[in-house]
């Protein structure tokens, strides 16, 4: 599968993975788009921003919570431990745009949440933030001061935590190679990490079962689904 370019990616010192929703599928959770993505049956605009947040938080709170019961109970795939199995081979960090934890959870270490943490809430006004791990209340806890607490993610129309963006792309600026595994790379700033890739001459490798904006752009585009092809990745590493 990877023949076209094995000799350049044996030389690779650093690989950075950008990885989406299409990563965490196997895992059982929904993607965003395509034809079970969760765009086809929900509104972003009624979900994902704080306008409608503010609107109706109860209705968005509750979804939420619905995506958090998803999450907490699914398993990482054979996609992100091969991920987290390939720093012992190379440096490896990871951008992502999910919010699930999986990466975190499969063993990887340097994992940079793009559009922040399910598991996350953080005050709508101060700067507080805390974690909720087990409980989901129905309604949006107060904050100390008085406001209301939200889902500590990346809504539509937000920019992403800027030191986490800032570190993304040194990342992509200095990595070998990239792989960009699970998303449509539709999203930005996200969709610009290859970009800042390229600048650095890096190798980019997709991994997604359909074509993607960027697929022009790559050095190897690989159609099928990432708990497949990345394990077979990783065991060319290891057979270096
Ligand atoms: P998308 O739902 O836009 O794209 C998922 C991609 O994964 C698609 O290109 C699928 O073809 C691909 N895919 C599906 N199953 C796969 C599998 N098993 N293995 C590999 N690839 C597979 O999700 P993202 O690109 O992550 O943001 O979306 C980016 C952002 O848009 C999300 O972070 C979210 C969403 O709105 C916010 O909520 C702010």
């Amino acid at each position: 599968m990877f023949d076209s370019i094995k000799d350049q990616l044996k030389k690779a010192k650093k690989i950075a993975f950008v990885t989406g929703a299409g990563i965490s599928q196997e895992s059982g959770i929904p993607t965003f788009r395509g034809n079970d993505g969760l765009w086809r049956n929900y509104d972003p605009m009624k979900l994902a921003t704080i306008d409608a947040f503010y609107d109706n938080p109860k209705l968005v709170w509750e979804w939420y919570n619905e995506r958090r019961q998803n999450i907490f109970a699914a398993e990482p795939n054979l996609g992100h431990k091969a991920i987290a199995e390939l720093e012992n081979f190379s440096e490896v960090i990871v951008l992502t745009q999910n919010i699930d934890g999986l990466h975190q959870i499969a063993g990887s270490s340097k994992v940079l949440e793009l559009h922040g943490s399910i598991v996350k809430i953080k005050c709508t006004v101060c700067n507080y933030k805390e974690e909720i791990l087990t409980e989901f209340s129905d309604m949006p806890p107060l904050c100390k001061c008085g406001n209301i607490l939200r889902p500590d993610v990346v809504w539509f129309g937000e920019g992403l935590p800027q030191d986490v963006w800032e570190e993304a792309i040194i990342h992509a600026n200095s990595c070998d190679v990239m792989i960009i595994a699970g998303t449509s790379l539709v999203v930005s700033p996200a969709n610009t990490l290859p970009i800042y890739a390229k600048q650095n001459n890096a190798i980019l490798i997709e991994i997604n079962p359909d074509e993607t904006n960027m697929t022009e752009d790559m050095d190897l585009s690989i159609r099928t689904t990432s708990a497949t092809a990345l394990p077979e990745l990783v065991s060319m590493f290891k057979n270096n």
